[in-house]
């Protein structure tokens, strides 16, 4: 045992930000643009890469809406590069479509087929800080130099660290950081290995000790509070699956539930439904496949977190990311706080 490190470590709903004193006015005038590894965005949401969160319609949709969607690789390479182009095919001012690799052999293939059509890769490998990941991006960035890049999962400075020396330095713009272990809302790695770090936590130990590298945090977010949370935090952007999912321009059809209630399936990239869809060898599940309410058009979603994060904005005095995280001030609160914080004395109607 070499480090016997029993420091707290903070999930969302352990942490409040303090109040400050506000000029916002208008909330519709807080600038939420933001950019990772040098891609500008005009919301900092991201669509998480997964089956059933991000095909062509999400991607389209939610680069229209000035955020990101990674097409997942949870197909052939033929029909990712055809999600890809189509999704691609707008003519706006800071559109932008990603896509997915993995550090199977065919990762070389997917980004040939898939890059001059996307402004952005997401290598998607649940634990990063390993050996076959150092291998790749040393690889990578001898052939596709500053393609921008979001690397995950990381949730350690060490494992940044490690990355980092494998990368010339002029192309660290070009590269994010995709943060957090066992977080995700369907996630089983932290029951199933024990190991994990909170997102939050995760997103505010690689800020303090990598001051100027693109992070996103990505697992565990609810509400748009913890993206608030997040961002003021050091994040530059948050990605999420759990809330895009089981939207109409997620992937997958309406399910009607026994109670006629309006369902759709979200899968994790590691769960059993993930892994024999794309005939994999089933073993490693390390994530449910479950229901979700069917939510609508994900514009009404997205719109309505965004509302949230504005006046989460004004509450902190900042007109835009850069104000929040500068000034921010944060508390942890008790379990007697978390209670509190949550709608309480009322009954449904
Ligand atoms: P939310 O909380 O937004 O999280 O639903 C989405 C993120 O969860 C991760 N993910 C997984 N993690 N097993 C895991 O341990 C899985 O099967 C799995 N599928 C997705 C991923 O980082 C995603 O963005």
């Amino acid at each position: 045992m070499t480090n016997n490190n029993f420091e707290q470590a903070l999930s969302f709903d352990d942490v409040m930000l303090i109040p400050r004193l506000s000029k916002i006015n208008t909330r519709s005038n807080v600038d939420l643009s933001t950019s990772i590894a040098g891609i500008k965005l005009k919301i900092p949401i991201i669509a998480a890469n997964m089956s059933s969160v991000c095909e062509q319609q999400m991607a389209m949709t939610l680069g229209e809406l000035g955020g990101l969607g990674i097409i997942h690789r949870m197909c052939d390479v033929k029909d990712q590069m055809s999600m890809v182009i189509s999704a691609s095919d707008k003519q706006l001012p800071d559109y932008s479509v990603g896509f997915s690799i993995g550090i199977g052999s065919d990762w070389c293939d997917r980004m040939d087929a898939c890059k001059n059509h996307a402004d952005i890769v997401c290598l998607d490998v649940a634990h990063a800080h390993h050996q076959r990941v150092l291998d790749l991006l040393k690889k990578y960035f001898e052939i596709y130099q500053n393609y921008p890049i979001i690397i995950g999962q990381v949730a350690t400075i060490n494992a940044v660290k490690d990355i980092l020396n494998v990368i010339p330095e002029k192309y660290y713009s070009s590269i994010a950081f995709k943060t957090s272990i066992g977080g995700g809302s369907l996630c089983t790695t932290r029951i199933k290995t024990g190991f994990g770090i909170p997102t939050l936590q995760a997103v505010m130990n690689i800020r303090k000790e990598f001051p100027k590298i693109s992070i996103i945090a990505d697992g565990g977010i609810r509400e748009s509070g913890d993206i608030v949370k997040s961002l003021a935090l050091g994040a530059n952007a948050v990605m999420l699956g759990n809330l895009l999912a089981g939207t109409e321009e997620s992937p997958g059809g309406i399910i009607k539930g026994n109670d006629g209630k309006l369902l759709k399936i979200y899968r994790g990239s590691s769960s059993y439904g993930d892994k024999s869809l794309r005939g994999e060898e089933v073993k490693n599940i390390e994530g449910e496949e479950m229901l979700v309410s069917y939510k609508g058009s994900v514009i009404r979603v997205v719109n309505g977190l965004l509302d949230g994060i504005r006046s989460g904005f004004s509450y902190g005095g900042a007109i835009n990311i850069k104000e929040l995280q500068d000034n921010i001030e944060f508390i942890q609160i008790t379990t007697a706080g978390i209670k509190e914080s949550q709608p309480h004395g009322i009954f449904n109607l």
